[in-house]
């Protein structure tokens, strides 16, 4: 499997609707960060569904190295340049 690649070192605040279901990109290739385009093709990644459960601002991960996926927990400020 291909490693995710960073798509930025800092997350994307997006306004989620409750009760909908979103794709989060968990490859880092997408252009619609933070959610999948369909370019994880081939690498062996594949896009996190999740249900949106009470809806408003969430930061949503874009260095695709958060523990908690598909949400910024921080990690991307211990990565290197
Ligand atoms: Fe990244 Fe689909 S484009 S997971």
């Amino acid at each position: 499997m291909t490693e995710p690649v960073i798509a930025q070192k800092k997350p994307i605040i997006v306004e989620l609707e409750a009760g909908k279901e979103y794709w989060w990109c968990a490859c880092g290739r997408s252009k619609t960060q933070p959610f999948c385009d369909g370019s994880h093709q081939g690498t062996g990644i594949e896009p996190l569904c999740f249900r949106e459960e009470k809806g408003g601002k969430r930061g949503m991960c874009c260095c695709k190295h958060t523990a908690t996926p598909p949400y910024c927990d921080g990690t991307h400020k211990t990565l290197g340049d």
